[in-house]
């Protein structure tokens, strides 16, 4: 929870609304700090036949969220807060493990990075919830980040369905799990 006193906030917010609604805002701004990181060390260690379509598939969705990183932290300022950008702040106060593969095949990866995207996901569609009775104007940018988000997933799930429409890692609920699917497959 943000302890630090608020200067100012927006006209019409009150300190509490506010002081909610940058936590949530923080909360987003690890989530997209890390996922922009994890999508670029895919970028690097993807491996096998599809190596170019993945690789160069990754890159347009690091520059996408790190813009949305930006958006977030630039909220906090507005509402009156300070974000904690630093990778300090992000590993201390993140609610979940690093990204777990290394090297390895680009089906390995998407199959992990759909796990990642369904936590991303998940969370963003809380914090939406969330921000019906705090603030609507912040509700619309995760609304809007979390349509792209969802696009970005469709991208990587369309690499892990068969012919008949199956993923072949659904039911998965950790990288490593779904990236051993992958594997089997
Ligand atoms: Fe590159």
């Amino acid at each position: 929870m943000t302890t630090e006193t608020l200067h100012y906030t927006i006209p019409g917010l009150d300190e509490g609304a506010a002081r909610k609604t940058i936590d949530l805002l923080q909360s987003r701004l690890h989530a997209t700090n890390d996922l922009q990181l994890t999508l670029k060390h895919v970028h690097w260690n993807v491996v096998g036949p599809h190596f170019i379509a993945v690789h160069q598939m990754i890159d347009p969705q690091v520059d996408a969220v790190r813009a949305m990183a930006d958006a977030l932290a630039e909220r906090i300022a507005t509402l009156g807060g300070a974000p904690r950008g630093t990778p300090g702040a992000l590993v201390e106060e993140r609610e979940w493990n690093d990204y777990s593969i290394g090297r390895a095949t680009t089906q390995e990866h998407l199959a992990a990075l759909d796990v990642t995207y369904q936590g991303v996901i998940g969370s963003y569609r809380e914090a939406i919830k969330t921000l019906d009775d705090l603030d609507l104007v912040t509700q619309d940018i995760l609304i809007g980040q979390t349509e792209q988000l969802e696009l970005f997933h469709w991208f990587v799930r369309a690499h892990l369905e068969d012919q008949g429409g199956q993923l072949q890692t659904s039911g998965e609920a950790t990288e490593a799990g779904a990236a051993r699917a992958a594997r089997s497959d």
